[in-house]
């Protein structure tokens, strides 16, 4: 099912929760909607669900405009953060309960409720309680409630939030196994970055109510329509610098770190990764003041004249804190913005 949404709008007294958004996703894409607390993710999956109304805009689901249908006509699976099973009712219950209510016969539900949970698989938990699995079971138990019904849409609100580290990245590799498999036009509200990249056929990122950029995930890292998707994006963060450029050369703080670029002579605000950094004997030499060891990578604190920058290289690097190393950046990693904080390019 398309989902189409314009002109989006939901305010409360004089805050715009959600600002006039505009939003096609495609039939069987999973989208990730992202953006820091309070920038309106909820509100907006609250209106495509129908529990909230908007103040303005419509919303469509293929051709049909569902902007005031209502909730339980609108064919739609929801799956919150603490996702709510009945804990009294086992989980083949819980999952057979919408079924039972919309008056199917229970040995009929009882038999769709065991094929969604094949496809989740708890096929062996049908007898359990709640109390009697795990998180991440507990979550696919909710998302098999969701699914059950065959809904034509999934809104998934931060569904992975009670789930420790190890979990969470397990089970949003499931989620992104079923949606697959169910083929199904899902919305998964997160503020995680990493995991609305790692799952999304596109991530839409949200700032104060406000649609930033739409994007697959890739090209959105790559190109960031502005400073703060930069820096939302990516861990460790982005590193923002002020550049100079005179005559084609760009320096930060008289360190020159491009030639030959066609960008008019000024002072700028500029973002380099830490990652887009490499080792370069023939550099920009910086001196090591503190390391921290991730695992795969070695993220190294230095500085670019007076400005702080955090570099990553690889963790097989032998340094220490005083050593002197040289840098570049790679081709097209120096991200430059405008006073508006607007990609101009990158160099
Ligand atoms: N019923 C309401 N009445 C008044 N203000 C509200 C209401 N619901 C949400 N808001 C406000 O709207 C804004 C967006 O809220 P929303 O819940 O959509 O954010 P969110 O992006 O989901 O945040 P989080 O990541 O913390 O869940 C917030 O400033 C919030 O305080
Ligand atoms: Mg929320």
């Amino acid at each position: 099912m398309d989902i189409r949404i314009e002109n989006l709008t939901k305010t409360y007294g004089n805050l715009n929760a959600v600002d006039h958004m505009n939003l096609c996703i495609k039939d069987g894409e999973l989208v990730g909607l992202l953006g820091p607390s309070g920038c309106g993710k909820s509100t907006t999956l609250f209106m495509l669900s129908g529990l909230t109304t908007p103040t303005e805009g419509k919303i469509y689901f293929g051709d049909k405009d569902v902007t005031s249908i209502p909730p339980e006509d609108r064919e739609i699976g929801l799956v919150f953060q603490n996702y709510a099973l009945y804990p009294h009712m086992t989980v083949e219950d819980n999952i057979t309960f919408p079924l039972i209510n919309r008056g199917m016969k229970k040995a009929q539900a009882r038999e769709e409720a065991f094929e969604i949970a094949k496809v989740v698989k708890i096929d062996e938990y049908m007898k359990r309680r709640p109390s009697e699995l795990s998180g991440g079971q507990q979550q696919r138990v909710a998302i098999a409630r969701a699914l059950v019904k065959k809904p034509q849409v999934l809104l998934l609100d931060e569904p992975l939030s009670n789930l420790d580290a190890k979990l969470r990245v397990a089970t949003r590799e499931e989620i992104r196994r079923i949606q697959q498999e169910v083929k199904i036009t899902t919305i998964f509200v997160t503020h995680d970055q990493e995991e609305a990249m790692s799952i999304s056929d596109r991530i839409a990122v949200m700032k104060t109510g406000v649609l930033q950029q739409y994007e697959v995930p890739q090209t959105m890292y790559l190109n960031p329509a502005n400073s703060f998707v930069a820096n939302f994006l990516g861990m460790p963060e982005i590193n923002n610098i002020e550049i100079d450029v005179k005559d084609g050369v760009i320096t930060a703080n008289g360190i020159v770190l491009r030639k030959g670029v066609s960008l008019a002579d000024g002072h700028y605000k500029a973002g380099i990764r830490p990652e887009s950094f490499f080792v370069d004997d023939n550099g920009a030499i910086l001196e090591v003041n503190n390391i921290r060891m991730t695992g795969r990578d070695l993220l190294i604190f230095t500085k670019l004249g007076n400005t702080n920058v955090r570099v990553l290289v690889h963790s097989y690097m032998q340094v220490a804190v005083g050593d002197k190393f040289g840098v570049s950046v790679r081709d097209g990693h120096i991200l430059v913005f405008d006073d508006n904080e607007m990609l101009i390019g990158r160099f």
